[in-house]
């Protein structure tokens, strides 16, 4: 019998590291009966059902951006970690698509920044979408290297764009963050209690079948007082959420298309990674774009036949997670003119160490072509 994470290791050195690989292995696969699923929600004396406040944000504006009236919202904390959120798919049936369309197609491009920038022109890495649509294949990335662009595309920065190489946001490489993204984080940190929350950065990741995102803290946002955000679209993820500590033991829990988390407080900055991706129950290219009627507003549109082919196609077999941070604290002066709280504002050059991972990829052990 596979073993369980719990019997696998008791609090202490590495204990993270273990069940990370735990669940990440391959083969055998790990026994998943205790990662916890919100979305079946039985019954676990760790989940605590919350309920949000539904005056905080009219049905109008929650259906704006393709949400439920917040009152309909399934909304979970969990015991021992104080300001976690876990909202499951509060997106109305026939929305998700907008947002994955907005991740593959639109976010990737200039003057936003992506992993391919590193190693191509900017010419190159252009109209990832364009390039990538005519060979777009939906076959298990396990199967042979990913080809297109949109393939290879790993993680996309929005607003303050994170430095990978000095792991600090660059108050001085801001670009316009998107506005329908800006207002979606708004409803849904304005539901879970933070009203004025400022969309600032966004990293989006985009995970393959063999894809995982390393043990981290997220600590460069200067102000900590304010949520992370994090959305998840296409295949199913399962997420460890551990301690203060490396050593501290994590929980495990899925994450499947639609569903929010929320960390703040005392979990704002708690470590957590991302092993593995899992196969959806639920057939995501049946999300479908003919099931809302769109109200045309804020920017937030249906998808084209066309434009939802190539998403299905791309999300069959990968995960697109967003999340959404505010970096500096209320009060600080205006995107144009950034500077970094408690520093002088003519040293921009300063900047705050940061230990964040980004995706890997399994490198396939046999390669068909
Ligand atoms: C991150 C992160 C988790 C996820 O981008 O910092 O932790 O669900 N993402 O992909
Ligand atoms: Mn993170």
């Amino acid at each position: 019998m596979a073993k369980m994470a719990t019997s696998l290791v008791e609090t202490g050195e590495d204990a993270f590291r273990k069940i990370f690989k735990l669940y990440k292995r391959k083969n055998p696969p790990p026994d998943f009966c205790e990662v916890i699923d919100f979305s079946k929600c039985g019954t676990n004396e760790k989940i605590v059902p919350v309920k949000l406040n539904p005056a905080l944000v009219s049905d109008e504006d929650a259906a704006k951006v393709g949400l439920h009236p917040v009152k309909d919202w399934r909304a979970f904390n969990l015991q021992g970690y104080p300001g976690f959120i876990f909202i499951t798919n509060p997106f109305i049936r026939g929305s998700q698509p907008f947002w994955i369309r907005q991740c593959l197609k639109i976010y990737p491009q200039k003057p936003n920044v992506c992993n391919l920038d590193m190693h191509m022109s900017t010419t190159d890495t252009q109209d990832i979408w364009a390039k990538s649509v005519p060979n777009l294949s939906c076959t298990s990335v396990r199967k042979r290297e990913p080809r297109t662009l949109l393939e290879r595309l790993r993680w996309v920065t929005l607003g303050y764009h994170y430095n990978w190489n000095s792991k600090t946001y660059s108050s001085n490489h801001y670009t316009q963050f998107p506005a329908e993204l800006q207002l979606l984080s708004c409803q849904v940190a304005t539901a879970c209690g933070f009203p004025g929350f400022n969309a600032e950065a966004g990293i989006l990741n985009y995970y393959r079948s063999d894809s995982s995102l390393g043990i981290h803290v997220d600590e460069s946002e200067l102000d900590h007082s304010r949520p992370l955000l994090s959305f998840s679209f296409g295949q199913s993820a399962i997420f460890l959420l551990g301690g203060t500590q490396r050593q501290d033991a994590p929980i495990a829990m899925y994450m499947h298309s639609g569903d929010l988390m929320v960390m703040s407080g005392q979990s704002r900055l708690l470590y957590h990674a991302v092993p593995r991706i899992v196969q959806a129950d639920q057939d995501v290219a049946a999300l479908g774009i003919d099931h809302w009627n769109w109200q045309g507003s804020a920017g937030v549109e249906q998808v084209s036949e066309k434009d939802w082919a190539v998403c299905s196609k791309y999300i069959h077999n990968s995960r697109i997670n967003i999340t959404v941070r505010q970096v500096f604290g209320e009060g600080h002066s205006s995107p144009e003119t950034p500077h970094l709280p408690g520093q002088k504002k003519e040293d921009q050059t300063e900047e705050k160490p940061l230990k964040r991972r980004c995706i890997s990829d399994q490198l396939p052990t046999k390669v068909f072509i």
